[in-house]
């Protein structure tokens, strides 16, 4: 059983697919904590409604990063997290939270990495021009949206695409990939190699790791 901390910054629908997954026992974990850095974010009330505990941490009452995420460690261990979800949070973060949870950061991102990093990788992929963009499950390393890769799915894009209908079909795709994955560590089907001065590399056992949609 995964002991989850979640942290969101905004709406928290992916965090709503883990708590969904959980409920059903589709995937054998709990949320042990739900952390935001946005006082009011919807991801709040979800939490809430589940019957799951959550915190504020504003940013904006702990400038220094390091300093952030030290009291974020202090929480999620408080609660006997094992495995940290960063779903939809706008936020670098430090060593000082991956070294406390080695292996055990995972990120989603709206694009297929190592395309459109950073901020609104649906618009950028749309100002592009590119066909094909979707989502990346991967590790947190300490650059932005740089870890290695556990799993990614391909979502088209049409003509008559705006950034909104974009959102909504990557995010489905996205709550999708990201309990699969998670099912993963929970089933401890993930190894990871580490060769001096190469990228780390992934092994899943049993299970694809490419996914696409041809949903609209
Ligand atoms: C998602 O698109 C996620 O990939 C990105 O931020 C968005 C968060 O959405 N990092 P939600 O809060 O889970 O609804």
């Amino acid at each position: 059983m995964l002991n989850l901390g979640v942290l969101c910054s905004g709406s928290g629908t992916n965090l709503q697919a883990i708590l969904d997954a959980c409920a059903n026992q589709s995937l054998d974990a709990q949320v042990k904590l739900v952390l935001c850095n946005k006082p009011g974010a919807s991801a709040l009330e979800r939490a809430l409604r589940a019957g799951v505990p959550s915190q504020v941490l504003s940013h904006k009452d702990i400038p220094s990063r390091e300093e952030y995420d030290a009291r974020l460690v202090t929480l999620l261990q408080e609660y006997q997290v094992d495995t940290v979800v960063l779903a939809g949070f706008l936020r670098i973060v430090t060593p000082v939270l991956l070294d406390a949870f080695p292996d055990r950061v995972i990120n989603i991102h709206p694009a297929l990495l190592p395309s459109f990093p950073g901020l609104d990788g649906q618009q950028q992929a749309l100002n592009y021009g590119v066909v094909l963009t979707g989502c990346t499950v991967h590790l947190v390393d300490a650059g932005m949206d740089t870890g290695p890769i556990l799993a990614q799915a391909a979502v088209p894009i049409f003509e008559e695409d705006d950034r909104e209908t974009l959102v909504q079909r990557v995010l489905r795709q996205e709550h999708r990939l990201l309990v699969e994955v998670l099912r993963w560590f929970a089933e401890k089907r993930i190894k990871i190699t580490r060769i001096d001065g190469k990228r780390p590399r992934i092994y899943v056992q049993g299970r694809p790791r490419a996914f696409w949609s041809n949903d609209r």
